[in-house]
């Protein structure tokens, strides 16, 4: 069976300002798809649909707080008001903090919670009828940390082990409606969020030996076009220089 194509199916992306949301974005308005850009930074989602708008089959910016159950509700409302329809939903926001169990605040812990797994959880229940309407596909971008936790990470850690968990269950309930659920877990990627984490531990950053976004993006996309016959439940990516 042929690669099925992403011309004019609709996409929202959260965290589609980001480092990795921004290259597969970029991909995806190659492919030709309609994209919902989400994200709380009006400003920066403006400036990416602008420089999407000639690629892409349409663009349309969708500012969302998912700390917010009515910012999620209102973005939901605006998404389903504007395309009648959501094809592939991509759970690229997220927030991390550093900090060991005997110090880390548990403000932060809360912070986390709210942007990587009740906001995600919240945006996937307000959007399913749409994309089990349209035996869809979701992609929950979830970290290795997600998979074994390590030391100083644990608030972090623990919310991306919940996003897996999230993610695998609703596979086990929208499997038979035709829809896809992918969890892409990574190591560090060359980004703004990962320079800082470099300094914090006092170490120095040379992206060019961590994974990249558009190696993300590809991965992605490649997944998406996978022909109906197939589904790629996890993906696990990392550098490949370990030594690093
Ligand atoms: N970089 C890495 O090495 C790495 C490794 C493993 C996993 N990941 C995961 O990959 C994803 C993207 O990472 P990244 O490095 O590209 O991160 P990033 O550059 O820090 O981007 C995070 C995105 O999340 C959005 N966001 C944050 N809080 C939000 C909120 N309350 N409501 C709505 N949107 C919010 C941000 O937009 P606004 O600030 O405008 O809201 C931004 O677009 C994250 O989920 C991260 O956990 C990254």
């Amino acid at each position: 069976m042929s690669e099925a194509a992403l011309a004019g199916l609709k996409v929202a992306v959260t965290g589609a300002s980001g480092d990795i949301g921004r290259a597969l974005c970029r991909s995806l308005a190659a492919e030709k798809a309609h994209l919902s850009l989400l994200g709380r930074d009006a400003g920066r989602l403006e400036r990416l649909a602008n420089e999407l708008r000639h690629l892409a089959s349409g663009v349309s910016v969708r500012p969302v707080d998912l700390t917010s159950d009515e910012s999620i509700a209102r973005a939901a409302a605006q998404l389903q008001q504007e395309t009648g329809r959501v094809d592939i939903l991509v759970h690229g926001a997220g927030i991390f903090e550093m900090g060991a169990h005997a110090s880390a605040a548990v403000i932060a812990f809360d912070r986390q919670y709210r942007t990587n797994v009740r906001g995600p959880y919240l945006l996937t229940q307000a959007l399913l009828p749409l994309l089990c309407a349209s035996r869809g596909q979701l992609v929950f971008i979830n970290s290795t940390v997600g998979l074994e936790a390590r030391a100083e990470v644990g608030q972090y850690a623990a919310t991306q082990h919940a996003l897996r968990a999230m993610a695998d269950a609703l596979r086990a309930e929208v499997n038979a409606e035709g829809v896809r659920v992918l969890s892409i877990y990574l190591g560090r990627t060359a980004t703004a969020r990962q320079a800082q984490i470099f300094r914090l531990e006092g170490r120095d950053y040379k992206p060019e030996l961590l994974l990249q976004p558009q190696d993300v993006a590809d991965m992605i996309i490649a997944t998406l076009r996978l022909p109906r016959t197939a589904e790629v439940t996890e993906i696990r990516m990392r550098p490949l220089v370990k030594s690093y």
